[in-house]
Formats: structure tokens, C-alpha cells, sequence
């Protein structure tokens, strides 16, 4: 039907007879000449229908925007000063002699030819077959599968084995909820979707395949966000006989690559910090290092003030108090601290004190609490403390410094965003790129209702012996590597466990039993006892990758059918009621919904 698609159209083919199929993007009638820009998925090409063809002209009339047209002409060049720099095709021009209308098409609910027009997401869902063909949701999609295949060509060329795992599955603890498929054979059982492929890809280990790798679906039942989908994509490797370093390196490997042949980036070797590092200077374990700040613990200098806010956390052991230095800070406004403060509020912050630096160059007389520091706390310091502060802080006149105090967690979640969102507002940014390796993270974590929970997952092996992480859970490291690009976590993975003992030590800290592992993990378990090898893997997040590399700010704008952040689809309107028959073969029934079932 075509000899070529419109955006490719160049110079090369001029006086060459073409023929080309596509969507009418624009259509401008210039007073007895009609011009049509025609859109593929490889762009634009602008064509001219003369009425000295009147077939072709009579058609080109009738035609609307996203009729589906078959046009052939000749490529002429364009006329001199009427060039368009912004279309591959903007030297040249089709001439049409006959054009064929494949496709009608009603008018779009909206423009696809207009960037400028704000859509509701809604809507752009509901139509997403439409809002896919604008050209930026085209190139995207474009770009996400050059990605994948690039993906796939390193990995092949490093000996992986791409194998399929099952989706209909038992429970992959990953920390979400999971998602259940009701069995019709056994009624009353469930299958669930995995979370991960991890149980999988170990026992491909433990099956001798090696190196294994996989573009896996993933599915989580959790709080959804610009960064997080019930549905993504990992790219999911495991391999066996590697060491840590080893598959760091391999993963690196794939994303330096991946940067290079899309983007033309080239990486240095990454940056390694510290689980405890990361938290310390920027409150987060996936800190965006393009942002220069970092937060300066003061509990110390706060213990015995009388300001109470300060004073209670800086004594508390779970408490954190810490100050935030903005360089030149001292110009953000008093509307724009009472913004960060309700911003900080969203992460339960109750405040977010201040002080100005107005004039410090005398600070080894005391500070002037008159015209010198401005703040609704210093009237409760000593002179002791705030030199003290201004010392820690390195506070130059001219600066803002924030403050939080509170549990840790408060702070952390508080001021490690509030870091970000200061950095990006005042457009810190000192590089474009900036990943990183966190590495040495905690075993566990302790939940709010004081239980222990896996920091990555139950089955990462705990750096040292059984005997020391069951002596000191609460202080045993994993061998866990989260790999981190601007400020988002793109990958984790760790070491697993491979003996019986090991495994059954770890289910135990969690508070997982003898009968609870051998229900939910006998086959894992059972698997151990055959010549596990020492194995451990990764998996990156593909949506968040290829999110970050188009520069999109969610990752539901790479995904060709995402949900919305209530976990439904406008487009087929999933999730849907099924009917009577199909819950009496499944052995369900639906609770009547009230007001106050849940
Ligand atoms: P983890 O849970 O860290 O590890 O997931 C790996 C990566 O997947 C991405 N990711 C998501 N992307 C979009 N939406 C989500 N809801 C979502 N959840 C996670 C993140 C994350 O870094 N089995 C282990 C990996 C391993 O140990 O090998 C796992 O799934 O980018
Ligand atoms: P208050 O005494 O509650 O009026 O607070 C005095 C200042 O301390 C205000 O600027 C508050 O925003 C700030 N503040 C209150 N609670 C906290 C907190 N937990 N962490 C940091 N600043 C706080």
C-alpha cells in the first residue's frame, strides 16, 4: 500500500514517484491549493493538492482530521523560506496525483494536532488508541521498544537465557498486596500474581541455568504513584556463581550501555554509598545526588534547649533533628516557607522552623538575635547554641536553614523531600545524570506494630554467619544493591540464601514459623536441600528507566495502557463486575455493598 512512511521522506527522493498511507494531522485550505500534513509513526510529511488534479482535490476536500488516506504524488522541494526545521521531512513536499480515502473518522474528543490544549489524563485513557497517535506518546513508545531490544542484545551477548516464568502463581512476598485469580477447578483456592519472579528465577538457578534473565510483567496491589503501576515491567536477571560485585558490574553494565547506544550519555562508574550514609545526608536511601544539599544532624547541639519540639527528639533515641542549609536562601519568602511547611506537613511534619543568616560576621562575640539571625525560634538559644549551629551548618550570611525534628521517620520522609523539592525549585541541579549504587542496607526494618519485616525481601542472604544475624537482627546487614538514577530507585537486587539454614533462620526473625514457611515455601525450601549454588540477581524497573530517559514525569506516559492512580482502566473500564454464572463456577459470592464494608 505505500513505498515508504511519511517521516522519512527526504530530499534523496526528490522527482521520485512515492506513494504514502497515513492520518491527516492538519489540514489548511490556502484559497484553491489544499495542504494536508500526514502523520505516520515516523512523522510528519506535508503534502499539496493542486485543483488542476480534481479527483484528488475533491477527496483532499472532503477529508478531516484522522481520516486514514492513501496519497501519491511527487516530492518536490519546498519552496525557498517555507522549509520547516522542525519536520525530518520539512525540506520537501508531496505533490499529490490521486488519493484514496481508506478511513474515515469522526472528529477526535481531542486535538491530537494541539500540544498546547490540556487534556484530562480521563480522557486521554478512554481514547488511548487516539491519544497514542500524537507524535510524543509515538516516539516514546518507539524509544521503549529500541530500549528493550537493546536490553535483550547485552544480555544475549553476556550468555543470559531468557526463560518464561508462570503468572498464574502462588504468593512472591515483594511487600505489596497481592493480586488473586480465583480457581474454578478447586474452588475456594486462589492463584496470585506474582509480585516478582523471584522464587522462579532462584529455582532456575538451582536448575543449573546459570545466567537467566527475563522481561516480566510484575504485579502489586499497592498505593499507586507517578513511579509505581499494579502492572510494570522488570527486566529480571539471576545468575549463579557471581559475587556481588560481579553482577553490580554486569548491571551496570547494561544501563551505561543502554544510556549510550539510546542517549549518546556515557556514565562514568558509578558512586557506591551506604545504606546509613544515604539516610544520614539526605534522609532517603535513593538520593537524587544532581541536588547538591545534604542535611546536617543537630540533635547534639539541641539537647538541652528550651524550645521542646527541638529538645524532645534530640533526646529521644528514635528521634532525628536536623537542619537543611540553602546557600543564598535567605531571599525565599515568607509565602514560600509557609508553602514548604504545609509541604512537609503532607509527610506529617508539624512545622518547619527557620532561621535567616542576615549577619554573622561577628559570630565569636555572640550572635545579634536583633538584626543578625531572624527566626520564630532563636528567641528559645542560647548564644552558645546558635554559634554552635552556625558552625555546624557552615552558614555564610545571606542563608536559610530548615529544620526538622521529630521521629526519624518523620524527618527522614519530611526533609529528604523537602531537599528535592527545595533543589528543583531553585534549579540546583549541578548534572543532568546522576546514578549511583546504595549498597550495605539493613536486614530488616521494624514495622509500626513492632514486628520485623524484610528491608528487600526474605530471601536476600544476610552478610555473616546464622549465628550473628540471630544474635543481632536488628543490626545485620544484607548483601542488597539498589541501583538509583535521579533520585528514583530504577533496580534492586541482592545475594540470596542458598542453605536450609540460613533460609529457615531468616522466615524465623521474621516471626514466619516452621508450618508457615513449609506452607507458603515448602518448594523453595525443598530446593535448598538439592546443590543450590550460591546465586543473586537483580531486576531493573524498565518503566522507570525508559520514564527518566524520555524525560516523561510519570511512567504511565511509557506504558501504552496504564491505569489510573485508582487501579482501573478508562479504556475497557477494568476492573468490571462478571456475571452470576461466572462467580457460581468459581464458588464466589459478592458481599452486598454497604456503606461501611470495605
Ligand atoms: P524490587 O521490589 O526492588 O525487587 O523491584 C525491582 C524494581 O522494579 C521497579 N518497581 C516498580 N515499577 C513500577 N511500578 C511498581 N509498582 C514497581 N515496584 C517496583 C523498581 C524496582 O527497583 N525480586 C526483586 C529483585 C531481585 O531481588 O532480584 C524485586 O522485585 O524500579
Ligand atoms: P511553634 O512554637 O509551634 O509555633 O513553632 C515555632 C516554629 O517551629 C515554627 O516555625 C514551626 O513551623 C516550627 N516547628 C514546629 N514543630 C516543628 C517540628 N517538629 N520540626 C521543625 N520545626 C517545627
Amino acid at each position: 500500500m505505500r513505498s515508504i512512511y511519511c517521516g522519512l521522506v527526504t530530499e534523496e527522493l526528490i522527482d521520485q514517484t512515492i506513494t504514502v498511507v497515513g492520518w491527516v494531522h492538519r489540514r489548511r485550505d490556502h484559497g484553491g491549493v489544499i495542504f494536508l500534513d500526514m502523520r505516520d509513526r515516523e512523522g510528519l510529511l506535508q503534502v499539496v493538492i493542486d485543483p488542476d488534479t480534481p479527483e484528488a482535490f475533491a477527496t483532499a476536500d472532503a477529508a478531516r482530521s484522522e481520516y486514514v488516506l492513501q496519497i501519491t504524488g511527487r516530492v518536490r522541494a519546498r519552496y525557498q523560506g517555507t522549509e520547516n526545521k522542525n519536520m525530518k521531512s520539512g525540506n520537501v513536499e508531496l505533490l499529490a496525483k490521486e488519493i484514496q480515502t481508506l478511513a474515515k473518522a469522526e472528529t477526535p474528543p481531542f486535538p491530537l494536532n494541539d500540544d498546547t490544549i490540556t487534556v484530562s489524563e480521563e480522557l486521554r485513557l478512554k481514547y488511548r488508541f487516539l491519544d497514542m497517535r500524537r507524535p510524543e506518546m509515538q516516539e516514546r513508545m518507539m524509544f521503549r521498544a529500541k530500549a528493550t531490544s537493546a536490553i535483550r542484545r547485552y544480555l544475549d551477548e553476556q550468555g543470559f537465557l531468557d526463560v518464561e516464568t508462570p503468572i498464574l502463581t502462588r504468593a512472591t512476598p515483594e511487600g505489596a498486596r497481592d493480586y488473586l485469580v480465583p480457581s474454578r477447578v478447586s474452588n475456594g483456592e486462589f492463584y496470585a500474581l506474582p509480585q516478582s519472579p523471584q522464587l522462579f528465577k532462584q529455582l532456575l538457578m538451582v536448575a543449573g541455568f546459570d545466567r537467566y534473565y527475563q522481561i516480566a510483567k510484575c504485579f502489586r496491589d499497592e498505593d499507586l504513584r507517578a513511579d509505581r503501576q499494579p502492572e510494570f515491567t522488570q527486566v529480571d536477571i539471576e545468575t549463579s556463581f557471581l559475587d556481588d560485585e560481579e553482577i553490580m558490574n554486569i548491571s551496570e553494565g547494561l544501563a551505561k550501555e543502554l544510556f549510550k547506544t539510546m542517549l549518546g550519555v556515557e556514565f562514568d562508574t558509578f558512586p557506591r554509598m551506604t545504606y546509613a550514609d544515604a539516610m544520614r545526608d539526605y534522609a532517603s536511601d535513593k538520593p537524587d545526588l544532581r541536588i547538591p544539599l545534604k542535611l546536617i544532624d543537630v540533635a547534639d547541639i539541641m539537647q538541652s534547649v528550651e524550645f521542646k519540639v527541638f529538645s524532645g527528639p534530640a533526646n529521644d533515641p528514635k528521634g532525628r533533628v536536623v537542619a537543611l542549609r540553602i546557600p543564598n536562601g535567605a531571599d525565599i519568602s515568607r509565602k514560600q516557607i509557609d508553602d514548604y511547611t504545609k509541604f512537609v506537613g503532607i509527610y506529617g511534619a508539624k512545622g518547619l522552623a527557620y532561621i535567616k543568616v542576615n549577619d554573622i560576621s561577628n559570630i565569636n562575640n555572640g550572635v545579634d538575635k536583633e538584626s543578625g539571625l531572624q527566626s520564630p525560634i532563636i528567641k528559645n538559644m542560647t548564644d552558645e547554641v546558635l554559634v554552635e549551629l552556625i558552625r555546624r551548618t557552615n552558614a555564610q550570611n545571606g542563608d536559610l536553614i530548615f529544620f526538622g525534628a521529630d521521629k526519624a521517620k518523620v524527618v527522614n520522609d519530611a526533609m529528604g523531600a523537602l531537599r528535592v523539592k527545595i533543589g528543583l525549585d531553585l534549579n540546583l541541579l549541578t548534572c543532568q545524570w546522576a546514578p549511583l549504587w546504595v549498597v550495605d542496607f539493613p536486614m530488616f526494618e521494624e514495622t509500626d506494630d513492632g514486628k520485623w519485616t524484610s528491608v528487600h525481601h526474605p530471601f536476600t542472604r544476610p552478610k555473616g554467619t546464622v549465628e550473628e544475624m540471630k544474635n543481632s537482627p536488628e543490626t545485620a546487614l544484607s548483601i542488597a544493591y539498589d541501583m538509583v538514577l535521579n533520585g528514583t530507585e530504577i533496580g534492586g537486587g541482592s545475594l540470596r540464601i542458598n542453605t536450609l539454614e540460613m533460609q529457615t533462620a531468616v522466615f524465623e526473625a521474621l516471626g514466619i514459623g516452621e508450618e508457615e514457611a513449609n506452607e507458603k515455601f515448602s518448594f523453595l525450601l525443598n530446593a535448598l536441600k538439592y546443590g543450590a549454588p550460591p546465586h543473586g540477581g537483580l531486576a531493573l524497573g524498565l518503566d522507570r528507566l525508559i520514564m527518566l530517559m524520555v524525560g516523561a514525569s510519570s511512567i504511565r506516559d511509557v506504558i501504552a495502557f496504564p491505569k489510573t492512580k485508582t487501579a482501573e482502566c478508562p479504556l475497557t473500564d477494568a476492573p468490571a463486575e462478571v456475571d452470576a454464572k461466572q462467580l457460581r463456577e468459581l464458588g464466589l459470592r459478592v458481599r452486598e455493598k454497604s456503606k461501611d464494608s470495605n
